[in-house]
């Protein structure tokens, strides 16, 4: 296969994210949520402003700029569908129905020009294979003088995670086939791009954002122990084993000898401090 287009590469993603989203409240949240918090804090909303939540996936960002500036006033989008899905009964929960959640694809909007205040992409804008049409689109329905912000991780591999990996593909070799096609190779290429941050922070300038501002944070995640933190990993990993074709019966013996294997690991290997960036750049006034 040659290097896959735009359009095969943004179905391959949203076919990944469709498998991830029944496992992402309970499993990938805990990562998510302390970021998501610090990013509308550093971006700020101020009472009456427009906000949204880009690349959503469950919503952790609109929640959060629900309680500054009210449900109403607060829009969510992300393009798979099962995460919108996902994220419509996570606010249902929460009694924030009345956020406006849709499936949208972040490099072609449909939202008004200058639209709202504050944009708050969380972990999202790694995913888009074109950022700089994506981050033009954020431009255009900012309004004059709004703000918006973008969180990467900042780079992390633990002897974990490392023999996670390495143990799962001893124990499906399948996952060896998905690892390296072409699609997934060009997903790792474009997820680890803004492992700069600076490069990022070009892109923004050149969608026309200016004051480009970055902030480093760091936060605690405690995966507790090892059955939890082989359960995190794999209900990332679902798209995988669902073409691995993997029964129940083999995804319960996987499961069970990756316990047993990280199970050697001291508690405090699972818990793991993460580095993240916000950067943040404004929309011109004029
Ligand atoms: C790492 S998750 C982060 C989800 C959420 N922002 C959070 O912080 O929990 C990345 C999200 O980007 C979404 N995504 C990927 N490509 C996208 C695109 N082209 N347009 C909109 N959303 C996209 C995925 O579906 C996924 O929900």
């Amino acid at each position: 296969m040659a290097r896959p287009t735009v359009a095969q590469l943004k179905a391959w993603i949203r076919d990944d994210y469709d498998a991830a989203a029944l496992g992402w409240e309970r499993h990938m949240a805990p990562y998510f949520r302390v970021p998501a918090e610090r990013l509308v804090t550093d971006l700020a909303p101020q009472e009456g402003d427009r906000c949204l939540d880009l690349a959503c996936g469950t919503g952790l960002i609109a929640r959060a700029f629900a309680a500054r500036v009210g449900a109403d006033l607060v829009a969510a989008s992300d393009i798979s569908r099962v995460q919108v899905r996902q994220a419509r009964s996570a606010l249902e929960r929460g009694g924030l129905s009345r956020i406006d959640v849709a499936v949208m694809d972040a490099e072609s909007l449909d939202y008004p020009d200058g639209r709202f205040d504050r944009i708050g992409c969380g972990f999202g804008v790694n995913h888009f294979p074109r950022p700089l049409v994506a981050l033009r689109e954020v431009h255009r329905v900012l309004a004059p003088g709004g703000r918006a912000g973008f969180t990467v991780w900042g780079s992390h591999s633990p002897a974990l995670r490392v023999r996670f990996d390495e143990r799962l593909l001893e124990l499906v070799p399948a996952i060896a086939d998905v690892a390296d096609s072409p699609l997934e190779i060009e997903f790792g290429r474009i997820t680890s791009r803004y492992g700069n941050p600076r490069t990022l922070a070009g892109v923004m300038t050149e969608a026309g954002l200016v004051d480009v501002e970055r902030r480093s944070h760091r936060f605690t995640v405690d995966h507790v122990d090892a059955p939890r933190y082989v359960d995190a990993m794999l209900s990332r990993a679902e798209r995988d084993l669902r073409e691995a074709r993997l029964g129940d019966r083999e995804r319960a013996e996987v499961r069970g000898a990756l316990v047993a294997e990280l199970s050697s690991f001291p508690r405090e290997a699972f818990v793991m401090r993460r580095a993240y960036h916000v950067l943040i750049g404004a929309r011109p006034i004029a």
